[in-house]
């Protein structure tokens, strides 16, 4: 490879560089970057383009009530928050937000991370010792996979959403104190859900404790997007409930909610929550207003809904075969990582962005797009992505 190349590669792509290699843009394996993004709309290498793949599922990162709370905050306390918790970087905005989350889960307490991926490795890392045994989905986060792999504790995998081998396990693998059942909520990747009242009745037929992801499922699932109690309208009964603030909540930061005790328990064992540096108050103030707006206006979940209902239903029109799903996640599966990569660039071409899921991000079989909707999107946005569908359906025939 030449040394410009080497150089550009090194830095991201620059403007020149990507509109030769427009395939490249939207290969996970090169490295791009967005210029400008605001709400669904981004910019790569000055063309503007309507984003269909976003976690940002209610447009709360752009919100102007949002933009203005991290103003406020910028003013308050500048940028970082300067310190581990225990020392200056807890400040009343992660008070402020380790309550509101707390209330909006209906648990006792909350610990507050700089991420969701953080929350999920320090918490299950604190909670497993050498008497702890997880059972962990296999489909299950990394996150939650790498932080009972961190702990004392052993682990075993279930097949996904697979409860008679989960029960199984349950019922085979007694002589271990704690026995803790570990799985996403909603699934990133496929937008399935976790069949929450059987695993809970599991877990109490065999004495165990629940631990929920909820990344996916707050502010998507649920009538007002409570998350997955209220998708199924049985409200405290997982023990642990974590999640993160950089999806449908617009910013950064994971949580933990859970009872007073066991979050005093987290607090004192987790070297994750202690010894890095605290959230920046930034995305606390962001955090808390995403909560405040949700509460105050839960129509923005209807909303994401049903530009959801339409693209699933238009799709299916072009001929697609599409699940039914209560999250906002639609999984197209070409099969193959050309193939997938192919139909990327095909959307790319007509102002559509999504980032093709090829492996090692999934098996080569279950390459896809992942197509999500956002509240923001407007009707004309929603008929761009079924013509732009409708379009690349055909070249990818050809
Ligand atoms: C299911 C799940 N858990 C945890 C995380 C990590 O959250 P964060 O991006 O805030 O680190 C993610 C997101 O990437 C996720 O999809």
């Amino acid at each position: 490879m030449r040394a410009e190349s080497l150089i550009v590669r090194g830095l991201g792509l620059c403007s020149k560089r990507l509109e030769t290699l427009v395939p490249d843009e939207i290969d996970p394996r090169s490295p791009f970057f967005v210029g400008r993004r605001q709400g669904p709309y981004l910019e790569i290498s000055g063309k503007r383009l309507v984003i269909f793949c976003s976690n940002d599922y209610l447009g709360l990162s752009y919100h102007p009530g949002v933009r203005g709370a991290v103003l406020e905050a910028l003013e308050a306390f500048g940028a970082g928050s300067g310190g581990a918790p225990s020392t200056s970087g807890f400040t009343r905005l992660h008070h402020e937000l380790s309550e509101a989350i707390a209330e909006f889960k209906h648990r006792e307490s909350a610990l507050i991370f700089s991420s969701g991926y953080l929350a999920n490795l320090g918490a299950l890392f604190a909670l497993g010792d050498r008497d702890t045994l997880f059972f962990c989905d296999r489909l299950n986060h990394p996150s939650l996979l790498d932080g009972v792999r961190l702990s004392k504790g052993d682990h075993k995998i279930y097949e996904h959403l697979d409860l008679d081998h989960l029960e199984s396990l349950l019922r085979d693998l007694k002589g271990y104190k704690t026995r803790i059942i570990v799985t996403d909520s909603v699934f990133s990747i496929d937008g399935d859900v976790a069949p929450l009242p059987e695993i809970v009745e599991l877990a109490k037929k065999y004495k165990a404790l629940t631990f929920f992801d909820e990344a996916h499922a707050t502010g998507t699932v649920g009538e007002k997007g409570g998350g997955i109690e209220d998708l199924f309208d049985v409200r405290g009964s997982v023990d642990l409930l974590s999640g993160t603030f950089s999806k449908a909540l617009g910013s950064q930061g994971g949580f933990v909610a859970a009872s007073s005790r066991t979050i005093a328990h987290l607090k004192g064992k987790c070297r994750h929550y202690q010894y890095s540096t605290s959230l920046s108050p930034l995305c606390c103030a962001a955090a808390l207003e995403s909560l405040r707006i949700l509460s105050a206006q839960p129509e923005l979940v209807t909303t994401m809904r049903s530009n959801f209902d339409f693209i699933r239903e238009n799709l299916r029109r072009l001929g697609l075969s599409l699940p039914e799903r209560p999250a906002p996640i639609l999984p197209v599966l070409f099969g193959d990582a050309g193939k997938t990569r192919k139909a990327a660039k095909e959307l790319y071409l007509r102002g559509i962005f999504i980032a093709p899921l090829t492996p090692p991000s999934v098996p080569e079989a279950g390459s896809r797009l992942r197509i999500t909707t956002m509240a923001t999107h407007t009707e004309a946005d929603l008929k761009i992505l079924v013509g732009a569908f409708d379009e690349a359906l055909k070249e990818l025939k050809d």
